[in-house]
């Protein structure tokens, strides 16, 4: 059988995700190899490096892009990085797996998306809940029409003390926000795709920081009140140009029951569905269908997997650069609605 070509894999970013997802996702793979990691924190690349065995690290990412000549990139930096990043990456000629979101608004990311196109590359973001086996199957029951139409959704990821204490998720101008853009736009990207992005007409939010600027601890460690200035709650409701609705919320910190919630649950005119277990329901005795199954791999891992194959033309990207920036606009409406308190009409 033909030897696969050895993909060269690089990071930019060494904190966190590269650590727990990326290195140990790349290093499962067969025939790719991770040839440098970088880091605006030397310290932090060369720890990454040297714990990984990984034989080059940089300071400077553009050197390294340029003395490493990867196939392909991941980046790993805060939100406000994704852009600049993912833009000189692709001008170096590699494909890239950027983290989640795609960027800071609209403009960058339907500007990532373009170079890609236009240099030919590949560029995918870590909506990893995508990848759930849940999420395949729910898809191909509202794709068969077994729901009927889905005419409301509920899209919710939310905490009840459950502020990240590490990096910058507390720090607006490196973030651009706070639980809409970090979680709840996974709960919103699955939500969209699973209706297969219908055209929005209005968007309405309401915003809240009520205890992140006033607690300090939580089940994600601690976090500093007087530095925290993104909302730690959002609510929103989505109208479709075909009058289907959808409801949001999401919360880093909210007085509820439960220490951290999520969940997709879609309500069509035959049945309904929630992700988070998947479970359908139907009929007026409440007829409830779940569907054990165990997750083959971890979840990072499995969009990693897609990005590469897709590398090696084996897969089409389940995340594309277009749906990306779809999930952008969405998230900017909500949050230009929250700050303005008046509904945000979205154009073409
Ligand atoms: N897909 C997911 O579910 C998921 C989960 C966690 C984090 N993330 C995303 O991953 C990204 C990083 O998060 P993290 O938890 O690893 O944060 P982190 O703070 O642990 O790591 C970020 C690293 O980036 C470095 N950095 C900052 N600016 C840089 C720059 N301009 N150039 C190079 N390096 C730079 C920092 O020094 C730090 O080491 C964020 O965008 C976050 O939203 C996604």
């Amino acid at each position: 059988m033909e030897e696969k070509k050895v993909i060269r894999a690089a990071i930019i970013g060494s904190g966190q995700i590269a650590r727990t997802s990326h290195i140990p996702a790349y290093r499962s793979m067969e025939n790719v190899e991770i040839v440098a990691v970088s880091d605006a924190n030397e310290a932090a690349a060369q720890r990454l490096a040297e714990d990984f065995d990984i034989p080059a690290y940089y300071q400077d990412s553009t050197r390294m892009l340029r003395e490493v000549k990867p196939d392909v990139v991941s980046i790993c930096v805060p939100n406000k990085f994704h852009y600049p990043l993912t833009i000189e990456a692709l001008n170096a000629g590699c494909h890239v797996f950027c983290e989640k979101p795609p960027a800071m608004n609209p403009k960058e990311a339907l500007e990532m998306w373009q170079l890609a196109e236009r240099n030919g590359l590949l560029l995918t973001y870590d909506f990893h809940f995508r990848h759930g086996r849940n999420t395949a199957i729910a898809k191909e029951k509202i794709d068969k029409g077994d729901l009927g139409t889905v005419y409301y959704t509920k899209a919710s990821w939310v905490r009840r003390r459950g502020i990240p204490g590490w990096g910058c998720f507390t720090n607006r101008e490196m973030q651009g926000g706070g639980p809409l853009i970090d979680i709840g736009a996974h709960m919103l990207d699955l939500a969209c795709y699973l209706l297969d992005y219908p055209e929005i007409a209005y968007v309405c939010a309401g915003s809240f920081d009520k205890i992140g600027k006033t607690g300090r601890k939580g089940i994600m460690g601690e976090w500093n009140p007087d530095k925290y200035s993104v909302e730690d709650s959002l609510f929103g409701f989505i109208s479709f140009t075909d009058g289907r609705v959808m409801q949001l919320e999401t919360a880093f910190a909210l007085n509820i029951k439960e220490k951290d919630k999520r969940n997709v649950e879609l309500c069509g005119e035959k049945s309904g569905l929630s992700l988070f277990p998947l479970e359908s329901y139907q009929g007026e005795e409440m007829s409830n269908t779940s569907y054990p199954f165990i997750e083959e791999m971890e979840l990072h891992t499995k969009a990693l997997y897609n990005f590469i194959k897709a590398v090696r033309g084996e897969e089409k990207l389940l995340a594309t650069a277009e749906q990306g920036y779809y999930v952008q606009r969405l998230i900017d409406a909500l949050y230009r609605s929250a700050e303005s308190g008046e509904p945000v009409m979205l154009e073409e």
